[in-house]
């Protein structure tokens, strides 16, 4: 416990409301499992805020274990790292309360995210979908971090928990520690393989657009040699997401399985042509994720060790988090127990 006070802390969350993907892998869970000596991090399935759209209950529940399995087959190691699972933690509910009554109407009328899908969403815009900002801002404030990597799409979000703590504390003193938003450079955002101006996503209504983690290997090159390129007529591999949004987004996934810089995937591919790029990218990626594939494959037929992780994990997470939120309920005048 005292030697945990000095580390940083890092927390993120994904929602189990679609296998993971690709894009979650290179953008974030990958660049996790490297923190794990130097943070204390903690790391869960976000399945209180998969509920702002409709779930199939037991699709719901074997995701949610698939996640977990997941995090560990890709490094994220238990013993180092608190993985949890949303829902087994009251605290973010209870919290979720209070700052809902911190959060401006406004603020959250603001959020590109509760936009995006409310249009999608047309027959099912409900007030969880709305206020999903002020559960994630207690998601993260109960655990007091440093940094929260998410992705670009989740920078606004991050902001509003920033403005909201900043808010509380302005009132009742310091209560939350003010934490930044912690976004990597390389596969920061992985894009759609088929329409690649925007990001890649479980939701995606194109299943080519979209890699997923535990995908077979057939699977995986198929989809990458019907990967949209560009309709320019220069035809090489060149890094210009402005101009060439597909090729450059073949090239950071490239990157970001092989480690190769930009310049040196230029100079691979220079005078070969789209047809031997894609499926290139393709074999890069195969490799990438076998390793991975195959540990949750192994760990999800051990439901008795995922049990023990996820036991372990909340009740780590709770202990922290019912501090945090003893001081709120405290400073905000609700009478002891
Ligand atoms: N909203 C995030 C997403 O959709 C998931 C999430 C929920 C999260 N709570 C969080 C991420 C707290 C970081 C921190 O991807």
């Amino acid at each position: 416990m005292e030697e945990k006070q000095t580390k940083k802390v890092m927390l993120s969350g994904i929602q189990p409301s679609g296998d993971l993907t690709l894009g979650s892998y290179l953008g974030a869970i990958k660049n996790w499992s490297a923190r794990a000596d130097e943070f204390d991090c903690y790391y869960f399935m976000a399945d209180l805020h998969s509920i702002t759209v409709r779930q199939n209950p037991a699709d719901l529940r074997r995701r949610t274990l698939e996640q977990l399995a997941q995090y560990i087959a890709c490094g994220l190691d238990p013993e180092k790292n608190t993985l949890f699972v949303q829902s087994h933690v009251p605290a973010h509910t209870q919290l979720g309360w209070v700052l809902d009554c911190y959060t401006m109407f406004g603020e959250l009328s603001r959020m590109t995210q509760f936009k995006d899908k409310s249009a999608k969403n047309a027959d099912n815009i409900n007030a969880g979908l709305f206020t999903y900002p002020a559960l994630m801002a207690a998601d993260i404030l109960l655990y007091q971090p440093d940094y929260v990597p998410v992705g670009d799409d989740q920078k606004q979000h991050v902001e509003l928990c920033r403005d909201v703590a900043t808010r509380f504390n302005n009132v009742y003193g310091d209560v939350f520690k003010i934490p930044e938003p912690y976004i990597p450079k390389v596969g920061a955002r992985i894009m759609s393989l088929s329409t690649p101006t925007s990001k890649m996503s479980k939701s995606d209504k194109d299943p080519n657009g979209c890699v997923y983690l535990r995908e077979q290997p057939e699977v995986i090159a198929r989809k990458f040699k019907k990967a949209v390129t560009d309709s320019d007529t220069e035809h090489c591999v060149r890094f210009d997401p402005a101009e060439k949004p597909g090729v450059s987004n073949l090239m950071s996934i490239y990157s970001a399985c092989t480690g190769k810089s930009m310049d040196a995937i230029e100079a691979e591919f220079d005078g070969k042509g789209y047809g031997a790029f894609k499926p290139a990218v393709g074999e890069a990626v195969i490799e990438t994720l076998r390793p991975v594939r195959e540990e949750s494959d192994r760990l999800l037929k051990d439901k008795a060790y995922l049990e023990q992780v996820y036991r372990e994990g909340a009740e780590k997470a709770s202990y922290i988090a019912n501090k945090t939120l003893r001081k709120v309920y405290k400073k905000v005048g609700f009478l002891a127990k």
